[in-house]
């Protein structure tokens, strides 16, 4: 028998504020025709009031806790994706932690950008196959509002903030189930097509990188989109050829929402047809971390999933980052 990684339960916070591109267009120079025809987004989900993303991801934690009927207190580990913390520290897994009051566990925050959640995902993986841990609270949580500029339209279109968690539970069992498998890579030269520069020890807050405009996403959204729609296709098949599996063996493809183009790119690399292709950008745009999470928790609470499904989902993101993972469902 081997000690397996498997999600028992999953769970999404979503604000009830909506920003349509009808709203948008008011605020920039665009238009709903550009936004939906150039990225597939409709409307973004904004966190309003002096709210953090640990809110979102307390919020999140609470409905896994809840479905799952555990108690806080079994908790071992929290990782939450992030790269809009509450704060640089304490963390916001600390935070978090608080929130739900799980008072046993310890946690951190990982910066993955938008592949946050799959490198949170394989790492959680880890401490429970390793035997460190029985209970690991997996969250990818960001309030892009935060730092998008809501001058700019290249970018102020594209973001939305939400959160979503996964609880990893350690089975022992001989059926290949759980977290198969995770690649994860990055490519530190591709920093400068998108980052936010200012609030680091590089750039500390001055009025100059506040008049600058140094505390906001930035993105060159060409250069970022040719390097995502090769490198998330490509990690997409290299995990189903490591495995053997082909694109029929899979139930669904649950890719991070980015632009619904470069979903649609890894898809057909894939040879998935769209029905197993995950897609709920429309309804709120780039999440980054949360993407995923989120996605997965709507597909579960529709009873989409089964057990024994495979489930491949892949990101990419600032640094540059990618990764994807193998999932067979066991809930
Ligand atoms: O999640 C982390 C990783 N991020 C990504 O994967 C995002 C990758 N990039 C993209 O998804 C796309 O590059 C964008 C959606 C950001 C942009 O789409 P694009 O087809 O690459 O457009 P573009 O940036 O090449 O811009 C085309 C034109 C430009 O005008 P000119 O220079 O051709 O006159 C832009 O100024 O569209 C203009 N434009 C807009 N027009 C109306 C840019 N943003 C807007 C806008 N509304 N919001």
């Amino acid at each position: 028998m081997e000690r397996k990684a498997v999600i028992t339960g999953v769970g999404h916070y979503v604000p009830p504020k909506i920003l349509t591109n009808q709203d948008l267009a008011k605020m920039v120079d665009t238009s709903d025709e550009w936004i939906v025809s150039r990225t597939g987004i409709r409307e973004r989900h904004i966190l309003e009031g002096k709210k953090g993303t640990s809110f979102m991801g307390i919020q999140a934690a609470k409905m896994v806790l809840k479905e799952r009927n555990i108690r806080p207190e079994e908790i071992d580990l929290i990782i939450t994706a992030t790269v809009t913390p509450d704060t640089f520290f304490p963390s916001t897994a600390c935070r978090i932690q608080e929130g739900i009051e799980a008072w046993n566990a310890w946690g951190f925050d990982l910066n993955g950008a938008c592949t946050g959640f799959v490198y949170a995902l394989g790492t959680g993986a880890q401490f429970i196959r390793s035997g460190a841990h029985n209970k690991v609270l997996v969250i990818g949580a960001d309030k892009m509002s935060a730092i998008v500029d809501y001058t700019d339209r290249t970018t102020c279109v594209l973001f939305g903030d939400a959160a979503g968690a996964v609880l990893l539970e350690a089975v022992e069992t001989d059926e290949n189930i759980g977290v198969i498998d995770a690649i994860l890579r990055s490519d530190g030269s591709g920093g400068e097509h998108l980052y936010m520069m200012g609030g680091g020890s590089l750039h500390p807050a001055t009025y100059e990188t506040l008049d600058k405009k140094m505390h906001y996403i930035f993105q060159d959204g060409p250069t970022v989109f040719k390097f995502a729609v090769t490198k998330m296709a490509d990690i997409s098949a290299e995990i189903l050829q490591k495995h053997q599996l082909s694109g029929k063996e899979i139930k669904y493809f649950i890719p991070h929402q980015a632009n619904l183009r470069i979903i649609d790119a890894a898809a057909r690399r894939m040879g998935l047809d769209d029905s197993q292709v995950v897609v709920n950008i429309q309804n709120y745009g780039n999440t980054t971390a949360a993407t995923i999470p989120l996605a997965l928790s709507e597909v579960y609470h529709q009873n989409k999933l089964k057990k024994g499904d495979y489930v491949v989902i892949a990101a990419f993101g600032a640094g540059f980052t990618w990764g994807s993972a193998l999932l067979r469902w066991a809930i």
